[in-house]
């Protein structure tokens, strides 16, 4: 399904199991470079592991619990971006984001970021959004500090990555703060 098309040739589409080829094939070329940041990867071993997240997300999109959109340039999928968990009781979307490395620099993110909280306080009637950045992960901090996100604070041992606990920086966008936007 398609959420949006966010520049003559980026669409946001909502994953799907037919994806699931492709998607492994992506994480796994870029597997060194995402290990950086985000904890799965040693979890995603192959294509049946990525299908089988592809079907959970697909589950909780029918239970409004999460939106995950695959970012598809002319034709290819370059990453993936969404609310990784809704909050339904206090209508609050947490955003999740990666990239393949050899899409990075071109704003892609930003605009998919941009177009997601866009669905999240119309569509999903969404109160706040939250990214939440390693303090350290300057690019992903980059992105919410770009779309006008309020810097709430910090989170110690927010996170095991791998051999050590990172912190994590909170932004947030409320649905005042986007209107005034
Ligand atoms: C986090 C991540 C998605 C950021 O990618 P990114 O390419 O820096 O982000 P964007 O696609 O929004 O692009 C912004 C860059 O494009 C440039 N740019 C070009 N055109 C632009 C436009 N129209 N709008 C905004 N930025 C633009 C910006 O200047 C910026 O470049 P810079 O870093 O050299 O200043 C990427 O680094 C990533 O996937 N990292 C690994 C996984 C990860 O860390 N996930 C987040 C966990 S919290």
């Amino acid at each position: 399904m398609l959420l949006d098309r966010i520049s003559d040739r980026h669409e946001l589409r909502l994953l799907q199991i037919e994806d699931a080829q492709e998607l492994f094939a992506l994480t796994d070329a870029n597997r060194s470079y995402l290990r950086q940041w985000l904890p799965w990867l040693d979890l995603i071993t192959q294509v049946d592991d990525t299908r089988n997240f592809i079907s959970r997300t697909i589950s909780q999109f029918i239970e409004h619990e999460s939106v995950v959109a695959a970012i598809w340039d002319r034709g290819k999928i370059v990453g993936l971006v969404g609310f990784n968990r809704i909050d339904r009781q206090d209508r609050i979307g947490y955003i999740g984001y990666w990239l393949a490395e050899s899409a990075r620099g071109k704003g892609i993110m930003t605009k998919s970021c941009q177009s997601l909280i866009n669905y999240g306080f119309t569509t999903l009637k969404l109160e706040r959004v939250v990214i939440a950045c390693a303090t350290k992960n300057h690019h992903s901090r980059a992105i919410p500090l770009r779309l006008g996100f309020i810097h709430e604070g910090v989170i110690r041992d927010a996170e095991w990555l791998y051999q050590e606990f990172v912190e994590h920086d909170i932004y947030a966008l409320s649905i005042e703060d986007w209107k005034k936007s």
